[in-house]
């Protein structure tokens, strides 16, 4: 049996990028690795969560030791986490596609030979972020979102924070100079409902470690 400060505790994590079909063969997606959500969740596991890991196609593999729940779109990962409730504490570290395609094709699309593109329309992704946090009944008692962001980041956390109604923001600036996005380290800002905690530059996996310790404490 798991032993440490989460122990009997479970913990959601969403993780990695979403893929958006275009047709069967193509998609939208984006350049989230899945690294920062894959050490979240090796953390918690580490202090004795039961840890469920919702993940889109990440390209570094999922952590040992925790249930690894694989989808591919923004609503499927919507239903996995909705599915994995109740959480004592929910992070939603995943890169969701804000959009998908509207009119995705059933077969391949081809090229006609008239030499006109295909128009693809979007729709508007649902966020789960926003739709746990403002659940009513069963509500985790934590729910901690990302925000990257590349300029004035704790003034657009902290809006991010109110606007979808979550307890924590864990900001970065992903500025290509930072060399952040794709990078082993990271510089993240913590915004509670006690205001904003500016934490050093350190390795991603210790910002997980840092994080899963004060999610231990607040639980
Ligand atoms: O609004 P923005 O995408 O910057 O917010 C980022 C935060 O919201 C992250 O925690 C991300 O996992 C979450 N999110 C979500 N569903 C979406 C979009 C973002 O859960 N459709």
């Amino acid at each position: 049996l798991a032993t440490g400060p989460l122990a009997g505790r479970h913990v959601l994590v969403t993780s990695g990028p979403t893929h958006e079909p275009i047709d069967p063969v193509r998609y939208i997606a984006n350049r989230s690795s899945g690294a920062q959500g894959t050490a979240l969740a090796a953390a918690l596991r580490d202090l004795g969560a039961n840890v469920t890991f919702v993940t889109g196609p990440a390209s570094v593999p999922p952590p040992a030791g925790v249930r690894v729940v694989k989808v591919e779109t923004a609503r499927e990962m919507l239903a996995a986490v909705e599915a994995a409730l109740p959480a004592d504490a929910a992070v939603f570290a995943a890169a969701v596609a804000d959009w998908r395609v509207e009119n995705a094709a059933g077969q391949k699309m081809k090229k006609d030979g008239s030499g006109q593109a295909p128009a693809l329309e979007f729709a508007e992704n649902p966020d789960i972020l926003a739709t746990i946090s403002r659940m009513g009944q069963g509500r985790p008692q934590l729910v901690v979102g990302f925000a990257a962001e590349t300029e004035t980041v704790t003034a657009h956390a902290t809006a991010k924070r109110a606007r979808k109604g979550c307890d924590w923001i864990v900001a970065n600036d992903v500025s290509p100079a930072t060399g952040i996005m794709g990078g082993a380290e990271n510089a993240v800002t913590l915004i509670t409902g006690a205001g904003a905690e500016d934490w050093p530059r350190m390795a991603k996996d210790e910002v997980a470690r840092r994080l899963a310790a004060r999610i231990a404490a607040a639980l």
